[in-house]
């Protein structure tokens, strides 16, 4: 099938190059020229783990071209809407700009029976919107939430959890003559995960964009819940890390994503609750989730914690100290720093009057762009050099692997926090480190 792909960001690249693999001729569109270059030339304009290898396997077969030009998406029968939608500038909601734009560069290229396939994340009633703006020009909407997790984004698009379309319903949520032939042309799209067994939901549109801001809301609760449990722990003496490994032994509560520590951050999982809560608000149901309002309140309160830690182990004060972060994304396997917890912190104590030094497998690069008072190091132990405290604030292997007698030669004390409670305070400590962590004791 010929599918655009519009918007080649951590979504959209990934998505273009996975249909590409798939077998569909995929044409990825971008309004930045140098991320389109990049691209076409087969080179990842960002650290994904398997985009070089998925791009190399496609670039031969000539089904995967890129464009800046939106005229080039005309022709394709299906065309996805990748592009972001970050937070608005001093307020909760979502910006929706790019998408308007995207959509409407579109809208003069497709032909009937062409199906527009929504994956950025949206407020609730923007699929509808949309749709309504289709009318006369004999193409449809659907919507087609996307579940994918940087560092794991090729596997999760290729073998999705689950695939979820939001189709044109009648008055009875049935959908319609256009809902059928779109979940048609969806379902070829997909042929190969569904003849895998993925599990695949059909619903109307608003279901199918809640679907999206509920299960990010939900992780971002089970994380805030852990580290509210983690506050619990540092007042009574008792290790987080236990006690998540007990309760997650219960099925109905699961061990994954109850991992404390420095919180959760990136693109999605903060401005996604700040948009829904705003977006309730809109519809007179704030109440609802005024629980996310605590959710964010217990992310943001880690990273207080964390500097305040920092501090304890530093004699009781950081200023003029020198402080070693290991970590600048905001999760391993990605060189992506929005919203990092890990770059967060370092400012903050930066402000406060520490020398921090920053280090990050990946993501050095866009740290200093956006940090550019911070100074950085290649790896950990030229960035270690003469610290005064080492804080491990994304857990890359590397760092989870290092050797606490390594480390221990280069710094001036032997002081470490663990912002990710991956390390292992016996050895740490046997090596005659000072280790402190979020919720241990
Ligand atoms: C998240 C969702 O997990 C994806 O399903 C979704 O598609 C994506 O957002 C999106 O909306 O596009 P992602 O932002 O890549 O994916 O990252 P996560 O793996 O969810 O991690 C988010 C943050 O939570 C990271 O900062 C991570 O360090 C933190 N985290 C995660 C914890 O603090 N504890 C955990 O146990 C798990």
């Amino acid at each position: 099938m010929r599918i655009s792909v519009i918007g080649c960001g951590y979504l959209g690249a990934v998505h273009a190059a996975s249909m590409a693999s798939l077998g569909h001729d995929v044409v990825g569109i971008d309004v930045d020229p140098d991320k389109i270059a990049r691209l076409a030339a087969g080179t990842a304009p960002f650290y994904e783990p398997g985009l070089p290898e998925l791009l190399a396997e496609v670039s031969g077969t000539g089904r995967l071209t890129f464009s800046t030009d939106m005229a080039d998406a005309a022709g394709a029968q299906i065309h996805f809407l990748c592009v972001g939608t970050p937070q608005k500038h001093g307020e909760f909601r979502a910006d929706l700009s790019y998408v308007e734009s995207a959509f409407e560069d579109l809208r003069p290229h497709l032909a009937a029976g062409d199906v527009v396939a929504g994956k950025s994340t949206v407020p609730v009633g923007t699929a509808e919107d949309l749709a309504a703006r289709l009318t006369g020009t004999g193409a449809s909407l659907a919507w087609n939430p996307e579940f994918l997790r940087e560092g794991f984004a090729v596997q999760d698009t290729l073998h999705p959890d689950r695939l979820v379309y939001g189709l044109p319903t009648d008055d009875e949520g049935v959908p319609t003559a256009e809902g059928d032939a779109a979940r048609a042309l969806l379902d070829e799209v997909y042929a190969t995960p569904l003849s895998e067994g993925t599990p695949l939901v059909v619903t109307d549109y608003a279901t199918a964009q809640l679907v999206k801001v509920a299960a990010n809301s939900f992780l971002a609760t089970k994380i805030s819940f852990i580290n509210a449990m983690a506050e619990l722990c540092e007042a009574t003496g008792a290790d987080v890390t236990r006690l998540a490994d007990a309760i997650g032994y219960d099925a109905r509560i699961g061990r994954r994503f109850l991992n404390a520590g420095l919180g959760f951050g990136g693109g999605c999982l903060p401005k996604d609750i700040r948009a829904f809560m705003a977006r309730a608000g809109e519809l007179g149901v704030d109440q609802a989730l005024s629980f996310l309002r605590e959710v964010d309140a217990i992310n943001m309160r880690r990273r207080v914690r964390m500097v305040d830690l920092a501090r304890e182990v530093s004699a009781g004060s950081i200023v003029g100290k020198r402080v070693t972060v290991l970590g600048a994304a905001f999760k391993p396997d990605s060189d992506d720093v929005r919203d990092s917890p890990a770059l967060s912190v370092a400012a903050q104590m930066q402000l406060q009057g520490a020398h921090v030094t920053v280090t990050d497998p990946q993501a050095v690069e866009n740290a200093r762009a956006k940090w550019p008072d911070l100074k950085y190091a290649a790896t950990a132990l030229e960035a270690a050099q003469g610290a005064d405290v080492v804080v491990l604030a994304t857990e890359w292997a590397e760092y989870r692997d290092l050797d606490p007698d390594a480390l221990g030669g280069v710094v001036a004390h032997r002081a470490i926090v663990d912002g990710r409670n991956v390390l292992d305070p016996k050895a740490w400590r046997a090596a005659g480190w000072t280790y402190r962590a979020l919720g241990r004791p």
